[in-house]
């Protein structure tokens, strides 16, 4: 493999916090004397004004040569009248799939500077530090058959598939196991096995794998309880690991813990440590061009790069580091400002974490 980095900014808040991003990647790259190759494309609805479609082969192609991928965010009103395969989220999903980043690593990290952000009690989310871990390429997202039918009497009925196979579920289920065992240990598997025959299958495979790793804690719960045991008691987590679907509803849930989801990176890879790194949040059109949007999840998702697919942990550190220095200096975007702190906009958060790198 390549040491190409593509990078792809999306659309409205996309370039400008891939614009900080890359500010602090290329501060790495000088300081550190990497040997990278940074590239640029289009995906989302960026892609499809210029080619008419969300992932053209050309930025298939970059991806397939490039050992990493760093994407602002996609999609946006603009595009949502689209028919669904040409809408901006299309292209993501076929990056994801065709990639095959099944294992998708979502830290929720309550930084200590913003524990008076978050809408729940300091106590119940200073120090938390879990990690969502959701299959990327499975389940309903991708289920076949599905689609928007007419019955025999006239009206339309929508339909998907959900369904997962035993090496699918043995795949994620070995991430999150050597995930848990360099972590606190404990891996809390999330499913709907009462109601679901797919996901009772994921319960039984994830307890056979289970026998495996006799290190780690083994618990399951069923994903309503985990909703809200999150907002409950959200310290009681480690490791989570659950499908797609519940995966992507529970990690913007886990995201609000810590105040902001403007502060949450996410990895997702493939088997041979190739990785595509984002932000959590989305595009969030209301502020595109503003310079209110949080470029921290975005630099914390180059950290997430240096640590998965160039296994420098060193480089890792120094980027969390500086994060964690421009928060104790008090710099604070709109989403994680609270009082006697100095507001300042996305360029100036990028730029004070580029001064210290
Ligand atoms: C996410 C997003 C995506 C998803 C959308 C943009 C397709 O919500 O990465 O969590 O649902 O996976
Ligand atoms: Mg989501």
């Amino acid at each position: 493999m390549t040491s190409a980095i593509l990078v792809l900014p999306g659309d409205n808040i996309g370039p400008e916090i891939i614009d900080e991003a890359v500010k602090v990647l290329r501060a790495v790259i000088v300081k550190f004397g990497l040997d990278v190759e940074i590239k640029f494309a289009d995906l989302g609805g960026a892609a499809f004004d210029k080619a008419g479609e969300p992932c053209p082969s050309d930025t298939m192609a970059l991806a397939h040569q490039s050992r990493a991928i760093l994407l602002g965010a996609v999609g946006g009103p603009k595009w949502d009248g689209l028919e669904r395969e040409l809408r901006p989220e299309q292209g993501l999903l076929k990056l994801r799939s065709q990639l095959g980043l099944f294992a998708n690593l979502r830290p929720a990290i309550m930084y200590p500077q913003l524990c008076t952000t978050s809408s729940l009690k300091p106590e119940i989310v200073s120090g938390l530090d879990i990690l969502i871990i959701r299959e990327l390429v499975g389940g309903i997202y991708f289920g076949e058959p599905r689609g928007i039918r007419v019955l025999e009497n006239g009206e339309r009925e929508g339909f998907n598939t959900y369904k997962y196979s035993e090496s699918e579920i043995r795949r994620i289920g070995r991430v999150a196991f050597e995930a848990a065992l360099i972590r606190g240990r404990r891996l809390c598997s999330v499913d709907k096995s009462n109601v679901l025959e797919a996901t009772a299958l994921w319960r039984e495979t994830i307890t056979e794998l289970a026998s495996e790793y006799p290190a780690v804690e083994l618990a399951h719960m069923y994903v309503d309880n985990a909703a809200m045991q999150l907002i409950k008691e959200p310290k009681q987590f480690d490791v989570v690991v659950t499908g797609n679907m519940f995966g992507d509803i529970l990690s913007d849930a886990a995201a609000m813990l810590t105040g902001s989801i403007g502060m949450l990176p996410s990895a997702s890879l493939d088997k041979n440590g190739r990785g595509l790194y984002e932000p959590c949040h989305g595009s969030a059109p209301d502020i595109v061009g503003t310079q209110k949007a949080n470029p921290l999840a975005t630099i914390l998702s180059v950290a997430m790069m240096m640590r998965y697919s160039f296994h420098r942990t060193d480089i890792a550190d120094t980027i969390e580091l500086a994060v964690n220095e421009v928060l104790d200096n008090g710099l604070r975007t709109p989403d994680i400002m609270s009082d006697s702190m100095t507001m300042v906009t996305t360029r100036e958060i990028g730029d004070a974490v580029t001064a210290r790198i």
